[in-house]
C-alpha cells in the first residue's frame, strides 16, 4: 500500500487490515506510518513499516523485497501515493519538478508493478489498483495542474493497456478514481496563494469545500477495497 501515511492511503490500509492480514504501509514521514501501522493493529492486521521516497525508484526493489519477506507472498499492491505539484502555469514551472512529480505518479508505479508481476503471475493471483483522478476523464478540467493531469492520463492508459496482457494469467489490473477526498492534499491547494496557482484552480478547491462536496477517506477506501473481491480487470473504478 502506497501512500499509506495519510489521507485516502491510511484508510484503504486500515480498511484492508484484519487478523491474518500482514499490511506494508510506504510512504516518506515515519511518523504518520507509525500511526497508520497502530490503526491497522487495532484492527487485528500486521502492519510493515517501509519508510521510502518512490522518488528515488532505484530503492523500490529493495522495498518490495522487505514486504515480501514479511509477508510471504504479495497477493495485493494499491499503487496510491500521487502528488499534485507543482501547480501554476506551465511556463512558469520547473523542469525538475515536473519531471519528479511524473517520477511518483507514474514511473514509480510501474517500478512496484514491475517489482511485484513476477510474483503474482507465478501464483496466478494478483490484484492491482492504480489510484487515479477524475481529471483524468476531463483533462481541462484542472488547468495550472499539468504534470498531474499527465501523469494520471498516462497512469489510466499503462493501466489498461497491461490488464488487456495480462488477461486471463489470474493477475487484475485496475484503475480507481477515488472522487473528491477531504484529505491533507485537499488542505494543501486551498492553503496555495490563488495568485500563485491559478485563481480559477484555487477557487474551484475552495469551493467544493465549502460547498461541503468532499468526501472522507473511509468512504472512498470502503469503495476501493469492495471492488478487490471481484475478478474485473481493465476497469476504470469509480467511488459510489
Ligand atoms: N484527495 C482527493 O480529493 C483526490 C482526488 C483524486 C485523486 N486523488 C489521488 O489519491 C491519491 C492519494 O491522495 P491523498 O489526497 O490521500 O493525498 P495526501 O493526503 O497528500 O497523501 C499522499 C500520500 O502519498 C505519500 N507520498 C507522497 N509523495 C511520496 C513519495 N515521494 N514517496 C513516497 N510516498 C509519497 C505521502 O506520504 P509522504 O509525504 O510522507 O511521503 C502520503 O502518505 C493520490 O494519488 C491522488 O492523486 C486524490
Amino acid at each position: 500500500m502506497t501512500g499509506a501515511g495519510r489521507g485516502i492511503g491510511r484508510a484503504v490500509a486500515v480498511e484492508l487490515a484484519g487478523p491474518g492480514v500482514t499490511v506494508a504501509l510506504l510512504a516518506r514521514s515515519p511518523d504518520e506510518l507509525a500511526e497508520t501501522a497502530a490503526q491497522v493493529r487495532a484492527r487485528g492486521g500486521t502492519p510493515v513499516e517501509i519508510p521510502v521516497d518512490l522518488a528515488e525508484t532505484e530503492k523500490i526493489g529493495a522495498a518490495v523485497e522487505r514486504a515480501r519477506e514479511a509477508a510471504g507472498t504479495i497477493d495485493t499492491l494499491v499503487n496510491n501515493a500521487g502528488v499534485v505539484w507543482p501547480l501554476g502555469p506551465t511556463a512558469a514551472v520547473d523542469p525538475g519538478e515536473w519531471a519528479t512529480a511524473i517520477t511518483i505518479n507514474l514511473v514509480a508505479v510501474t517500478a512496484l508493478t514491475l517489482a511485484v508481476l513476477p510474483g503474482m503471475l507465478a501464483q496466478r493471483r494478483g490484484r492491482i489498483v492504480n489510484v487515479s483522478s477524475g481529471a483524468a476523464a476531463r483533462p481541462d478540467s484542472m488547468i495550472g495542474g499539468n504534470a498531474y493531469v499527465t501523469s494520471k492520463t498516462a497512469l489510466e492508459a499503462h493501466t489498461l493497456n497491461l490488464a488487456g496482457e495480462l488477461a486471463d494469467s489470474g493477475v487484475t489490473v485496475n484503475v480507481y478514481r477515488p472522487g473528491a477526498v477531504e484529505t491533507p492534499l485537499q488542505g494543501w491547494i486551498r492553503s496555495r496563494d490563488p495568485d500563485q496557482i491559478g485563481e480559477g484552480l484555487h477557487e474551484r478547491f475552495v469551493r467544493m469545500h465549502a460547498d461541503g462536496a468532499l468526501i472522507t477517506p473511509e468512504h472512498t477506501a470502503r469503495c476501493l477495497v469492495g471492488h478487490l473481491a471481484d475478478a474485473d480487470t481493465g476497469q476504470v473504478w469509480t467511488v459510489t
